[in-house]
């Protein structure tokens, strides 16, 4: 008799994401996730590559990021809505999958809430070892919430970051990043104010959620020398930094047409140079130019890193088993007989 057969699709549920992270190790995670977000940025030319497709409301924005590299193909869905956490919810979710573009089928059904917040930290990683100063030693965290201890352990992975100055509108995210980052060999300063936080820092990184335009840095925060790593401000209308410390600034994005909708960069005009950061890994363009340049990574999140993020997950399925199987695809053993597949499930129900 047929009836629809096993062609499962491997599905990553939040609590086998956490099995993933934990059974690698956190920062080895970050570490294999960077160099293929790194690798996959080195073959930038081979993406399909188009802004990710935004829906918004007054409270949010729903996304889809979708991109192609030929033979694979990804797309995270993926929300920003800053007030829900006062509401008891994420600020930002997502799942994601990936799919055989040469026969369309899905190869892996995953969450991406904290892959999301994993690969936003090691893009950034990435970014600052390209950019930041050889010898920075210290990084201003403004914004402690969901994705702030990511960014942290990202940073100490990749570029030996432990000292960290901490700030936050509500002192209770400070103290809950503090806690939580306690274990991991930092040295941390809870500090009172912003302007108190960036004092001493090398890298300063803006991560913080609200849905308008903010000044977390205004331009006297910003001095010589200085990586700015800013995430918070990626949807039309909602960034954080003064404007003036952008024409200070090196600025470096991920795809110029998305970041200029999104990123810092919609404060300034359309045609504002800005450096690709695909050109810079690849040595076709250069980042940091001298000790006292301000580098800023303006970040906004991009397909490709979601694809990387998935592809990553992807290839660790096998060796550990932190998956379940999800009958996603309808799949009769007569292909064309689709129908029939239907009707002779109804029929095995009744003899049931
Ligand atoms: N660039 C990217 O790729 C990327 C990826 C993920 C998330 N994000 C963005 O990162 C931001 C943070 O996300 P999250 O999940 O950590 O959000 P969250 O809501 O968990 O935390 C945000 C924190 O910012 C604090 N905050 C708000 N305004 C502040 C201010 N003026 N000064 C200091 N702190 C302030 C809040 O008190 C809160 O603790 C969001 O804006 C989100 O959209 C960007």
């Amino acid at each position: 008799m047929t009836t629809a057969s096993l062609n499962t699709v491997p599905f990553v549920s939040v609590d086998n994401m956490m099995k993933l992270v934990l059974k690698i190790g956190i920062e080895p995670f970050l570490k294999g996730l960077a160099d293929t977000i790194e690798a996959d940025f080195r073959r930038w030319p081979q993406f399909d590559k188009r802004e990710r497709v935004p829906c918004h409301s007054a409270e949010g924005v729903i996304e889809l990021m979708p991109t192609s590299d030929g033979d694979l193909y990804g797309f995270k869905y993926v929300n920003g809505h800053p007030k829900n956490m006062k509401e008891g919810r994420q600020t930002v979710t997502g799942f994601g999958v990936l799919a055989d573009v040469h026969t369309g089928y899905p190869m892996l059904f995953s969450e991406m809430t904290l892959l999301t917040a994993l690969r936003t930290a090691a893009t950034s990683a990435v970014a600052a070892k390209y950019l930041a100063r050889k010898d920075a030693s210290v990084m201003a965290i403004i914004g402690n919430g969901a994705q702030s201890e990511f960014q942290a352990m990202a940073f100490k992975a990749l570029l030996g970051i432990k000292r960290l100055r901490l700030y936050d509108l509500d002192a209770a995210a400070t103290e809950k990043c503090r806690r939580n980052l306690s274990a991991f060999g930092f040295e941390i300063v809870a500090c009172k104010t912003a302007e108190e936080a960036v004092e001493g820092a090398d890298i300063i990184t803006t991560v913080t959620a609200d849905k308008r335009q903010n000044t977390i840095l205004s331009d006297n925060m910003a001095g010589p020398g200085v990586h700015i790593n800013a995430v918070g401000g990626d949807s039309p209308g909602k960034t954080e930094l003064a404007r003036d410390i952008l024409l200070r600034s090196d600025i470096f994005v991920e795809y110029p047409p998305q970041t200029r909708i999104e990123g810092e960069i919609q404060q300034l005009a359309p045609d504002y140079p800005v450096t690709e950061l695909w050109q810079v890994i690849n040595g076709e363009a250069e980042g940091r130019r001298d000790d006292r340049r301000i580098t800023l990574f303006d970040s906004v999140g991009f397909a490709t890193e979601d694809f990387s993020a998935l592809r990553f997950v992807h290839s660790l399925l096998k060796e550990t088993g932190l998956y379940q199987d999800l009958d996603l695809v309808a799949d009769p053993d007569e292909p064309r007989d689709l129908f029939g597949m239907l009707i002779r499930a109804e029929a095995a129900q009744k003899a049931a």
